[in-house]
């Protein structure tokens, strides 16, 4: 398996569900099948519980990886703060951009993510109106001008356990399990 750097953007990864479990599923997973040298988690709340990203720390992961995993919460039709702020910082000029900036160039890129709002609800006319494919599409450019391969991003809907608006949590189990199979799958394949 060729190098894979899974970066998790979660503000309350303590207090995570679907996150959480996805990524427990996958490091169970990775561990059965002895992928350990190839695989790195970085869980950026862990390493930066005061949002300030150690930069060079960050790249070098990145340019030891052929993969990039990014694994987040779906949070205002976006990626939650913490990994914005590590986009900002990380993915600068010479580095991932600009006239030097080649050390992002033919990375495999792989967007992870769950989502409280159901499938049906991404659509035109639904209660989110677009398609989530529409709204990931700063992130398939961002991709694009760092020379790098988008790939079809993973997405878990109704990924939510709240009073009201939830989904059980043998379901929500069930969907990070299938979730985890997927990216490992894909990973593997590259
Ligand atoms: C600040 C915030 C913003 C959110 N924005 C969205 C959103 O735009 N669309 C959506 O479907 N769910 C949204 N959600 C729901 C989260 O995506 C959902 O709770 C999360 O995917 C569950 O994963 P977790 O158990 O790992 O936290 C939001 C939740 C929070 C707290």
């Amino acid at each position: 398996m060729k190098n894979t750097l899974i970066i998790i953007g979660h503000p309350h990864f303590d207090k995570s569900i679907a996150n959480k479990a996805i990524i427990e599923i996958l490091k169970d997973k990775i561990k059965l099948e002895k992928l350990d040298s190839n695989i790195r988690f970085r869980n950026l709340i862990e390493l930066y519980p005061n949002y300030k990203i150690d930069i060079p720390a960050e790249q070098d992961a990145l340019i030891w990886a052929d993969n990039i995993v990014l694994q987040f919460p779906f949070y205002w039709y976006n990626v939650p703060a913490i990994l914005k702020i590590w986009m900002d910082e990380v993915l600068e000029y010479g580095f991932a951009y600009g006239k030097t900036g080649d050390k992002m160039k033919g990375k495999n890129l792989l967007l992870s993510f769950t989502t409280g709002g159901p499938e049906e609800s991404y659509t035109q006319g639904g209660r989110n109106n677009f398609e989530i494919s529409s709204l990931l599409n700063p992130h398939k450019q961002t991709s694009n001008l760092m020379g790098c391969n988008f790939l079809d991003p993973v997405c878990s809907h109704s990924m939510i356990n709240l009073p009201n608006i939830s989904t059980e949590l043998d379901e929500l189990n069930e969907k990070s399990k299938i979730h985890a199979n997927q990216i490992f799958n894909t990973i593997n394949n590259l």
